[in-house]
């Protein structure tokens, strides 16, 4: 089913060289009017499509595909031209964990007005940050995300530091088909199988696409967490085979591993990382049945890899301070009495603002005292951990997308260092769809 239509390169010249020679980070907030050194084009338009089960879904995707796949050299300035097709309520294109200039964030009515069918929009910016990105739709997100209005966004490093054999992007999500809900990477919601030669290095750019964090598990081998939302993290020990970990809603982790001389299981589903899709990579023969053996534990970031060092883990004091408590309560939303999700007890357009200064060092603490998961994202910039549940965390890493368990309460940090007028919203959509948002604003 599905005319998946390839992506189209439109023109690249001399893109694996062009600019991208002494490009400075400084250069994200600021100037556009280079030349573009790659153009992509993205129709967003309704497409049904059979996932490998048969199951058929009435998606709406870019590019009539699920998940389309933009892979740019960092350094590059890149172009993209949004196309809607035939999305009845217009689309944008958000650069999830991408620190684009403000007006190319891709947010209707804060950053640029909704393309609607029939119209188009070109983004642009420079491709500074490598690592694993994805991007989505930010016009009635919760429905227009669950249905496939996304795809991923891979920016190669200029100097490779780790040797990869093969990788495979896993982008998971749930959908809604003609058999109900099912999970899947890609449109794999079955087991698949990859043959891999023992002692090839295979690296994993997983993608968690759907409202709720999701857990994952490699089984027959350990394995190493190299990058959290596209950052890197610094000598990853290894993590014992059977380990599980937990994406946050829009949060990547790449992860790799040695091929041993007998197979390797990668699953997700429910709560115990099982039951949903998997990917059973074997050195030629695959077994006739795998057998989920016992999770040995849930992986804690807070205790991995090795302390990074930046003005933020070492700032004495912080030009600004903001507590964010997330609760529930009764309330009336658009006029309807239901549940609500709360930050300081209010919804948006009520709740609390981030006013800062370009310069600003900003620490927030962000505490969940409600009984959902609430995973924050914050547009424009990355987060870096300090401590969690008061306690310093042994590597503080830099995050897009913070998944808060309830219970939990978080420090974090960042350099107000990208002008303009940003969302910060709990990346659980339909939590943001009832006013779980508020904004960073700079004077
Ligand atoms: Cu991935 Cu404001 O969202
Ligand atoms: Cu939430």
């Amino acid at each position: 089913g599905g005319v998946p239509t390839a992506l189209t390169a439109l023109h690249t010249h001399d893109a694996h060289h062009g600019h991208a020679n002494g490009v400075e980070v400084a250069a994200l907030t600021g100037d556009i009017s280079a030349p573009a050194d790659v153009r992509f084009e993205l129709t967003a338009q309704k497409q049904s499509v059979t996932l490998t089960s048969g199951a058929i879904v009435e998606a709406w995707t870019y590019n009539g595909e699920l998940a389309p796949q933009l892979r740019v050299k960092q350094g590059e300035m890149v172009e993209v031209r949004l196309v809607n097709k035939d999305i009845e309520k217009g689309v944008t294109i958000h650069w999830h964990g991408y620190n684009v200039p403000n007006a190319m964030d891709g947010v209707p009515g804060m950053t640029q007005n909704i393309v609607r069918p029939g119209e188009d929009f070109t983004y642009k910016f420079r491709a500074d940050q490598a690592g694993t990105y994805w991007f989505h739709s930010h016009q009635q997100a919760s429905e227009q995300v669950g249905k496939g209005l996304f795809g991923s966004l891979l920016v190669d490093p200029l100097r490779e530091t780790e040797e990869t054999d093969s990788e495979l992007v896993v982008i998971q999500h749930t959908w809604r088909t003609s058999q109900g809900q099912l999970k899947a990477f890609g449109n794999e919601d079955q087991k698949q199988f990859k043959q891999v030669e023992p002692g090839n290095k295979i690296k994993l750019r997983i993608i968690n696409t759907d409202h709720q964090s999701q857990k994952y598990r490699l089984q027959g081998t350990d394995y190493r967490i190299t990058s959290i939302d596209g950052m890197q993290i610094l000598e990853p020990e290894p993590l014992e085979n059977q380990t599980s970990f937990r994406i946050a809603s829009g949060g990547r982790y790449d992860v790799t591993f040695t091929m041993p001389d007998h197979p390797v299981q990668l699953l997700t589903g429910g709560s115990s990382g099982a039951g949903g899709p998997s990917i059973l990579f074997h050195t030629g023969i695959p077994p006739e049945h795998s057998e989920l053996g016992e999770e040995s534990r849930e992986f804690d970031l807070a205790e991995y890899g090795k302390p990074l060092a930046n003005d933020l883990t070492s700032a004495a004091a912080f030009d600004r301070e903001f507590t964010m408590i997330m609760g529930n309560r009764l309330g009336f939303y658009n006029g309807q009495l239901r549940f609500l999700w709360t930050i300081n007890g209010k919804v948006h357009p009520y709740t609390p603002m981030f006013a800062v200064k370009e310069g600003d060092k900003v620490k927030t603490t962000f505490v969940n005292r409600s009984l959902a998961e609430h995973p924050i994202h914050l547009h424009g910039h990355h987060m870096t951990v300090l401590k969690k549940n008061g306690r310093e965390v042994k590597a503080p890493w830099q995050t897009d997308t913070l998944n808060v368990l309830p219970g939990e309460s978080y420090e974090v940090a960042f350099l107000a260092d990208n002008p303009g007028m940003w969302m910060d919203h709990c990346h659980n959509l339909d939590h943001a769809a009832t006013g779980m948002i508020l904004h960073l604003m700079y004077d």
